[in-house]
């Protein structure tokens, strides 16, 4: 057989082989012209394999990778092969195409570089999948994979097609007001208004002309008539917050709109009907404030009725990285940046952070890190300075303080015994031993 024969058999096997497998395969030469395209890239590109050979691959494999960082470059010009990068690339019908795509350098016989292969798999599929799971882990806008909080999933349509008073209980940032929205937005009044009063915000002199209105001549300064919150909600919600600040005469007051529906403006003669639901909150403990008296306990067992308690971000560590993704995504949107993710080392620092502030510590630490980082991984140098800071407080002073402060505590760690003290910092007993007679330690 001829030398061209043979190798016009061979490159007919190659294309059946290359056919046949499920990955879309194409090469390049050094001028990144495609010079083969199997089957499965037809497929998932929509391009036929008479439209891509010869193309330059960036037109007809347009990955948002192409010009910024293309796997295929990279691997020419390095000699690494690539392995498994995540890419979106638009397909024949403009179509984003998710694909996990790896690379290697194409040789001649004689081992000389001739171009590039690339093959690559297409996500959707698993893309789609991973939504269905998100979307799982998801109620409105509150994410969580936490089974208390999918506990609170599972009954919310119920509690939000309810008309009952919920008190929404947990630490500041846990989301008590998203879920407030959250309820509102699923329950019959949806199409009314969700009107938010911040108990804690409004003097308390003015809270109660402010929940109820007053009439006009109801004091100096009433000209007119002027509703208050609830009329405002009418037909709608009214979500309290921080309802442990509210003044103990006007818990009364409020006890007796919820029992009865019915409240006097300020200054009014006539009673009014509200046609409202309320929904409280608060990151008090009301029950304490019950005992100590600065809490009406009547009002606290009809709120009580229907409780919502919102565990801490720190008993839910598992919903960090599910929460990271959802406020990635979030900043990428609106800032119109493409960052993944974060690096394994910053990670850990937020899984390792006690999160005082839960969810809008979380947040805020992320709208942080979008705008110290320039690249696609959010790196601990991106974090506030906080959290990159060891979690023992740096010593503080002088270097003698500091060395003295250092011996001191290893000391007492070791109940005085010196030569453990000593092993421990690192030193020599005798050293130690002068050391602690500068100090007047001994
Ligand atoms: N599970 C969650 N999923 C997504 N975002 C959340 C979640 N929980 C809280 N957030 C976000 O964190 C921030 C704080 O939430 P929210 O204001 O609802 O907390 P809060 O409990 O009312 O806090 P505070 O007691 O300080 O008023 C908001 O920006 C909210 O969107
Ligand atoms: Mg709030």
């Amino acid at each position: 057989m001829s030398k061209k024969k043979a190798d016009g058999l061979k490159s007919q096997y190659y294309s059946i082989i290359l056919d046949s497998i499920a990955d879309g395969v194409f090469t390049v030469d050094r001028r990144w012209r495609i010079t083969s395209f199997n089957k499965a890239a037809e497929r998932i590109t929509g391009f036929s394999r008479e439209e891509a050979i010869g193309q330059f691959c960036y037109e007809i494999f347009r990955s948002d990778q192409c010009f910024e960082r293309c796997p295929l470059r990279e691997t020419m010009e390095t000699g690494r092969e690539i392995v498994n990068r995540e890419v979106q690339i638009l397909d024949r019908f403009n179509r984003e195409v998710p694909l996990s795509v790896s690379t290697a350098l194409l040789r001649d016989e004689r081992g000389r570089v001739i171009g590039g292969v690339e093959t690559f798999r297409d996500l959707s599929a698993l893309k789609e999948l991973e939504g269905e799971v998100k979307e799982k882990y998801s109620f409105g806008d509150i994410v969580s994979r936490n089974p208390r909080m999918l506990e609170i999933f599972k009954i919310l349509p119920e509690v939000a097609s309810s008309d009952a008073t919920v008190l929404i209980v947990g630490e500041s940032g846990t989301g008590k007001e998203l879920l407030a929205q959250a309820i509102h937005d699923l329950s019959p009044r949806r199409e009314g208004p969700l009107v938010k009063v911040n108990c804690a915000a409004v003097p308390e002199t003015l809270l109660e002309s402010e929940l109820f209105g007053y009439v006009k001549g109801a004091f100096t300064d009433a000209k007119r008539d002027k509703p208050g919150r609830f009329k405002l909600a009418e037909g709608g919600t009214v979500f309290l917050d921080e309802i442990g600040d509210m003044p103990l005469a006007l818990q009364a007051k409020l006890l007796r709109v919820l029992e009865s529906k019915e409240y006097e403006p300020l200054g009014a003669t006539h009673t009014e009907r509200a046609d409202v639901r309320v929904l409280a909150a608060t990151n008090k403990d009301l029950e304490e404030m019950v005992k100590e008296g600065t809490f009406r306990e009547d009002l606290f067992y009809r709120l009580n009725v229907f409780k919502i308690e919102l565990p801490p971000l720190r008993e839910r560590k598992e919903d960090i990285p599910l929460l990271l993704e959802h406020f990635i995504e979030r900043f990428n949107r609106k800032t119109g940046k493409e960052i993944k993710g974060l690096t394994e080392e910053a990670l850990r620092l937020l899984l390792d952070h006690p999160w005082p502030g839960n969810v809008r510590e979380l947040q805020n630490v992320i709208e942080h890190a979008f705008i110290l980082c320039k690249d696609r991984w959010i790196k601990p140098e991106h974090l506030p300075q906080y959290l990159q800071a060891p979690p023992s407080t740096p010593p503080r002073g002088s270097l003698r303080e500091v060395e003295r402060e250092l011996i001191e505590k290893a000391l007492r760690r070791h109940g005085g015994n010196i030569t453990e003290a000593a092993r421990e910092l690192g030193i020599h007993r005798t050293t130690l031993w002068r050391k602690l007679k500068r100090y007047h330690l001994l």
